[in-house]
């Protein structure tokens, strides 16, 4: 520890630590307008000079030493940081008591009060610019831009998306877009970082505006009237009375504004944040002490949560009646559901009826769905999507570590030396992830290989770049393991000790040269020999893997080769190690966790395991049923066999999200009862008997795990919607309607039921969950849980992991003269899978309107296809219509067609084969035959959409190019020690 003596008193600081840290500690109020301390020293607006050992520094960009003498408010200091801020002012109208922004939060604000600012010496002076009002969400307003740089310096080394610069050398500097574009032609992403962090009024949410105070919805006319009326009095009264009106009005909006923390409903990143609201309007999503996330978010959590209040919600029960869907009230629509259910367990047995639990619900809830089907109905025919993505990756950990989840969390990924994607989109399925890896990449000297059939953002961003042929990756990776075994690249010490199999798994990897593999991959010898070589140099190496790779035949056995490639390499146990297979919903993992299985009770307790039966008989006070029950696949195949009468479904557009969609439409319309629970009449509820209002992640209590297995508690925000309940009460009205006797006040005791029956959440409590606490399962009864798996050991008996011989069989589609090309699918950034929520937020709406197909350059050459031209791709199972896009992510004969769509679902076109060892679809494996239609429509991605921008890459904000400025000199009379960036 350093000893600093801060205004002559000492403290202890990090020897490593920024000064304004150990100031911030001691509770200096030192004013500071440009750090955030999740950004760092961005030093540009020289506010938190002090004096150190007599010389005027930066707080912010000073690391402190042993011995230091600091004085925060020397008359030296004093003068340096009211000149700063003096400099400040100058470029900002405080007309705070008429501003959106005064709310409490306003460094500009605070800052004034805090050096007790009377009047400002260099006047206001309005910059030459309009204000910038082109993108959907926020708009910039130049002339109140403090020039503070934190949007850059986010928007560069945070998010990694690097639109913002500064024109340091232009004689009025400001903020933009792509060099000096339109935001709304730029290539903006919309992912709220600049806004978030900008610590005044210039980047504000549009929601905020006209909202947010008492006077800011008054006409322009009559706002500026106003704010020239405070000009005026200010030379007379000073800003001390100014403020004080200010701050009266802010205090008024303290008593309206609400401010709750929430759980991102979309992906699996798991970003919290407060959600501001005033009455039902959503404000702004204010991010900061997210655990996962930090100030970080995508577009679709920042601003897409026009769902909400969107006026299609369902806010009555329905019942379909000679064909016809009509109103019903609760009472009635419930009976009918009981008594149908009722009539079917007495008539067909429990096993006629199936329950699907929804990714998108929270923990609670999906624990409910599986109790409801198997104590109350008495089957284990339940399930929830992770069939369709996540179960591969999860049996393949299940076989080589022991725990079905992420080995680590997002820091380790972070702090990895190198990162290899597997078919993952992962800058758009799970942007903010993207985000840790892009900053490590760039700033931190972290390597980065990506393999996928399309040239992504992080393809494009990696050392190597891999291209293989579709459903090989299973070769190239066993490919590389047999390299590093051979040449002696193997960490044998960390083999010897801690994993079982080798002898049978190297004796399994004989088919693998790198020859072989090169002819069956289409990869060069040199490429997999390189990606061997910077595997087996890197300190630590983190795989990250999605449904490019689950999505096969053989999901589960590439998941499990990509365990046994970080097995033989030593990279589990440490620090920015591990397997991370990225959960696609906000509770995907929590479904399963929670037992929404059909072969497993919650924390993956065995359905066959006598045992366990036996504590969840003696809790619940039923017997159980032992036999694994049908999963999702297995579901629809007994719904057509004439075995499976009924289903209950909550939240989940199976209609269309199951592969080979028109059959599984098929299957629905044989249903005796099929019972959908959702917020919107999706095109699954076209299908149903008794469709049931349920209420959105805003509107409910609960807790979400995301892809780190970090459960979180989510507060609601809102009331639900008169005449939508949440999940969970609508379950437990079912279960008491069929003579349950549930009596759950609130989802904490519905969690602590959990806690004692699952030794894996143990200590898991809503009061350990308080605010932004989090727990990575598994979770000891202590409260002790586990951010890094397997630091004392694997997760089985003895301790040790298992290398788990796979071999390569090969896709079950492949092109041929009919389908002669190649289909692939997956996320796109701006909406959720289907988009039955996303399509409800106008703004992505209007950025991102519609589905497309992926066209190669080459391909479209050859077809005589432009951008908008209609096809219809025809596969073995169905067609769509859709226009094409062309563009060089895609090469040859492979097309990609992103699956936001209800209308044109890719899913028409995907087959019913599957991986067999988890029944997921092997959606990746689909050929068409594209037929040219003689339509030329407009582009299906519009001008403002962010991919026709052109980033300008460059290293933060560049303070250095303000500080060559010839009118720029360092307040406190050239006193200052500069510092340069790290
Ligand atoms: S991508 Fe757009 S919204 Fe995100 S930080 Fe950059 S400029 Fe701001
Ligand atoms: S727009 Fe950017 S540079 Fe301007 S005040 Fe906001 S964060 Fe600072
Ligand atoms: S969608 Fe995912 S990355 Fe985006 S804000 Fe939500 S949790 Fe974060
Ligand atoms: S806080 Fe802005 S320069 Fe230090």
């Amino acid at each position: 520890m350093a000893k600093v003596a801060i205004d002559g008193i000492v403290r202890e600081a990090q020897p490593d630590e920024l000064l304004i840290d150990v100031l911030n500690r001691a509770g200096s109020t030192l004013p500071q307008v440009c750090y955030h301390p999740q950004l760092g020293p961005v030093q540009t607006c020289d506010t938190c000079m002090v004096e150190a050992n007599g010389r005027l520094v930066r707080a912010c960009a000073t690391g402190v030493a042993d011995g230091m003498q600091i004085a925060t408010k020397s008359a030296k200091a004093a003068a340096a940081q009211v000149e700063a801020f003096d400099r400040i002012l100058s470029n900002h109208l405080l007309y705070c008591t008429v501003c959106d922004n005064n709310n409490g939060n306003c460094t500009v604000h605070n800052t004034t009060k805090l050096l007790a600012i009377e009047h400002q010496k260099i006047p206001f002076r309005s910059k030459p610019y309009q204000v910038d009002n082109t993108n959907p969400f926020y708009r910039y307003d130049p002339d109140q831009c403090i020039l503070c740089g934190r949007c850059v310096e986010a928007c560069q080394n945070v998010e990694v998306n690097e639109t913002l610069s500064i024109n340091w050398e232009d004689p009025n500097p400001r903020v933009l877009w792509d060099g000096g574009s339109t935001i709304g032609e730029s290539s903006c992403v919309s992912c709220g970082h600049c806004v978030t962090v900008c610590p005044c009024n210039a980047l504000m949410e549009k929601t905020m505006l006209g909202h947010a105070g008492f006077l800011t919805s008054l006409k322009k006319s009559a706002l500026s009237g106003m704010i020239e009326i405070v000009k005026g009095v200010e030379p007379e009264t000073g800003y001390g009375s100014i403020l004080q009106v200010s701050e009266a009005e802010e205090s008024m909006r303290e008593h309206r504004i609400r401010k709750t923390k929430t759980v991102c409903t979309y992906c699996g990143v798991g970003c919290s944040f407060d959600v501001w609201t005033k009455d039902r309007h959503i404000l702004k999503v204010a991010p900061e002490h997210g655990p996962a996330n930090g100030i970080s978010t995508c577009v679709k959590g920042k601003f897409g949560w026009g769902h909400i209040n969107s006026e299609d919600r369902l806010t009555t029960p329905l019942i379909r009646e000679d064909g016809k869907f009509r109103q019903a009230s609760w009472d009635e629509a419930l009976a009918l559901v009981a008594s149908k259910l009722s009539e079917l367990k007495s008539k067909s047995g429990p096993d006629s009826m199936a329950f699907i639990s929804s990714s998108k619900c929270t923990n609670e809830e999906s624990y409910l769905m599986q109790k409801l089907a198997r104590a109350v109905i008495g089957t284990n025919n339940v399930d929830n999507c992770s069939r369709y993505c996540q179960s591969p990756a999860t049996q393949g950990l299940f076989r080589t570590v022991g725990y079905g989840g992420d080995s680590g969390s997002i820091s380790d990924m972070e702090k990895a030396d190198l990162v290899v994607i597997i078919g993952s989109n992962t800058a758009e399925s799970h942007p903010v992830i993207a985000t840790r890896v892009k900053s490590s990449h760039k700033l931190d000297g972290q390597k980065l290989i990506v393999s996928d059939l399309r040239e992504h953002e992080m393809a494009r961003r990696a050392d190597l770049f891999l291209h293989p042929k579709p459903a090989t990756d299973l070769i190239w990776i066993n490919a590389v393991s047999r390299y590093l075994l051979d040449k002696g690249l193997a960490n044998t010490k960390f083999l010897n000790q801690w994993v079982n199999g080798l002898e049978e798994y190297q004796k399994s990897l004989e088919p693998f040269s790198l020859e072989a593999a090169a002819q069956l991959t289409g990869l060069s010898v040199r490429t997999i020999r390189t990606v061997a070589h910077m595997i087996a140099e890197a300190k630590s190496t983190c795989i990250l893997w999605a449904m490019g790779v689950t999505q096969h035949t053989q999901g589960s056995d590439i998941s499990t080769a990509i365990s046994n490639l970080l097995l033989i390499t030593g990279n589990y146990m440490r620090p920015g190690t591990g397997a991370y297979p990225l959960r696609g919903h906000n509770n995907v993992q929590g479904a399963s966790d929670h037992g929404a299985m059909p072969n497993m009770l919650p924390g993956y307790q065995s359905v066959d395991d006598p045992e366990v039966r036996q504590r969840f008989e003696t809790g619940w006070k039923v017997k159980l049923p032992s036999a694994k029950g049908l999963d999702n696949h297995e579901m629809v195949e007994a719904i057509h066999a004439g075995k499976l009468k009924a289903i209950y479904l909550i939240g989940e557009e199976m209609s269309i999200v199951d592969s080979n969609a028109n059959y599984v439409g098929d299957a629905f319309a044989k249903l005796d009862l099929f019972v959908v629970q959702d917020i919107f009449f999706s095109n699954t509820c076209r299908y149903a008997d008794v469709v049931l209002p349920g209420a959105p992640s805003l509107e409910k209590e609960g807790t979400f795990t995301s892809t780190e297995r970090r459960i979180q508690r989510l507060y609601q925000v809102l009331e639900p919607l008169e005449g939508c309940r949440p999940d969970w009460r609508i379950t437990q009205e079912v279960a008491n309607r069929l003579g349950a006797g549930w009596h759950y006040q609130h989802p904490s005791e519905i969690m602590d039921e959990i806690a004692s029956l699952t030794p894996m959440f143990a200590g898991v409590n809503y009061e350990r969950l308080a605010g932004y606490k989090s727990l990575q399962w598994p979770v000891a009864a202590d409260g002790t849980d586990e951010p890094l798996l397997y630091t004392k050991r694997f997760a089985f008996s003895d301790g040790k992991a298992r290398l788990f011989p796979v071999s390569w069989i090969g896709p079950t589609d492949q092109p041929d003269f009919q389908f002669d090309l190649h289909l692939n699918n997956g996320r796109l950034l701006e909406h959720f899978h289907e988009g039955n929520l996303t399509y409800r937020t106008e703004g992505i709406r209007e950025k991102t309107p519609d589905t497309f197909v992926e066209v190669s350059p080459e391909l479209a050459e050859e077809r005589g296809i432009q951008s908008g031209t209609w096809v219809q791709l025809v596969s073995r199972y169905g067609k769509v219509r859709v226009r094409a896009l062309v563009t060089d992510r895609v090469q040859g004969r492979e097309l990609y067609m992103p699956m936001n769509s209800v209308e044109s679902p890719v899913n028409r076109l995907t087959s019913s084969h599957t991986d067999p060892v988890t029944n997921t679809p092997a959606y990746k494996e689909t050929s068409v035959h594209m037929n040219v239609l003689a339509e030329v429509g407009e582009s299906p991605l519009p001008r403002i959409n962010s991919r026709f921008g052109h980033p300008t890459p460059q290293n933060g904000v560049e303070v250095e190019r303000k500080w060559k400025r010839p009118d720029y000199a360092p307040p406190g009379n050239g006193l200052v020690q500069l510092q340069t960036k790290k």
